[in-house]
């Protein structure tokens, strides 16, 4: 058992995490700093606390996930509490189950939280109504993925050490079907960061709805002089057919030819998975040189046990 017991400090007042509009930015912190924690103890090794000792967490995945539902599983594994899974796939929903009737089912074994994924946008609001414990977000279709970006906030809180003035961010690829995107550009804004979006014309997000963002059509000058760049996947699940320009790679892949137009302390940032040699060159998949793909995937371990924490105890 480790021997630092993280605590947490002042009050949550938050019942459920749907997006990360609903937290101000001393929730945001508060966040970042147990996250801090928990990531050093990760590092030490000392990955066995109690805070959540006879608590079930439900993982209830209605789309695939690696990133996500493995280290929501892993945070709460460390914190003490129990993990059972739940897919769409092997579950009766195949059958025709609705998700109301899901939800009652899975709520009657009486887990302390659901943390849910679903390819609806606005699932996790919708089942919420029907149950009394914590419910997060997981991702919901194009709407939201809160924890993504509180995740991708720490590396970036990392790499800055800790200083958000002047910083600029380019978000480049599909934002269209995007709920990464989403979160991130609400949150980024909440610290004063300022967002650039670069797009294809046919998978680009409604541009009315973010005030602020400067939208680009050239991805050399969309990260000219950034502190960091964030690659999207090419969200094909989402997509109608024929959106996709046929030389989209040399046109808004990130290539190591593009990452010289950014400052040369650029971050680059991927949610994953990556399509190599489509979104992003295969080369940053391995975490090194500007590449901070891998550091965000341990960070999500870190990120979840402290919002678990937050929520739970
Ligand atoms: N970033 C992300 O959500 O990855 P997974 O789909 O693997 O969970």
């Amino acid at each position: 058992m480790a021997e630092l017991e993280v605590r947490m400090e002042g009050e949550w007042e938050h019942s459920h995490l749907h997006d990360v509009t609903s937290l101000t930015k001393n929730d945001v912190e508060k966040v970042l700093s147990l996250t801090e924690r928990y990531f050093t103890l990760n590092r030490d090794g000392k990955k066995e606390h109690s805070i959540l000792k006879g608590k079930d967490v439900l993982l209830f995945f209605m789309e695939n996930s690696t990133r996500t539902r493995n280290s929501f599983d892993i945070a709460a594994q460390r914190l003490g509490a129990r993990t059972f899974s739940v897919q769409k796939l092997g579950s009766s929903m195949q059958k025709g189950e609705t998700l109301r009737d899901t939800i009652y089912t899975l709520h009657a074994m009486r887990p302390d939280a659901i943390v849910m994924r679903s390819e609806y946008s606005g699932a996790t609001e919708y089942v919420a109504q029907y149950v009394n414990v914590p419910v997060l977000n997981a991702g919901d279709g194009w709407h939201a993925h809160p924890t993504q970006a509180l995740l991708d906030l720490f590396v970036l809180f990392r790499a800055w050490k800790g200083d958000f003035s002047n910083r600029v961010v380019a978000i480049v690829g599909d934002t269209k079907h995007s709920r990464v995107a989403r979160s991130n550009i609400h949150l980024l804004q909440k610290f004063g960061v300022a967002v650039r979006v670069c797009s294809p014309p046919t998978l680009c997000l409604h541009k009315e709805a973010f005030p602020g963002v400067l939208f680009f059509d050239d991805v050399t000058k969309a990260v000219e002089g950034v502190d960091a760049i964030i690659a999207l996947r090419l969200q094909f699940e989402r997509q109608e057919a024929g959106l996709v320009p046929r030389e989209y790679y040399t046109v808004y892949g990130i290539q190591p030819s593009i990452v010289q137009h950014a400052k040369n302390t650029v971050v680059v940032l991927h949610p994953g998975p990556i399509n190599p040699a489509l979104d992003i060159d295969a080369s940053f998949g391995d975490g090194t040189g500007h590449s901070k793909i891998l550091e965000q995937v341990e960070s999500g371990v870190a990120t979840r046990m402290a919002l678990l924490t937050l929520f739970l105890s």
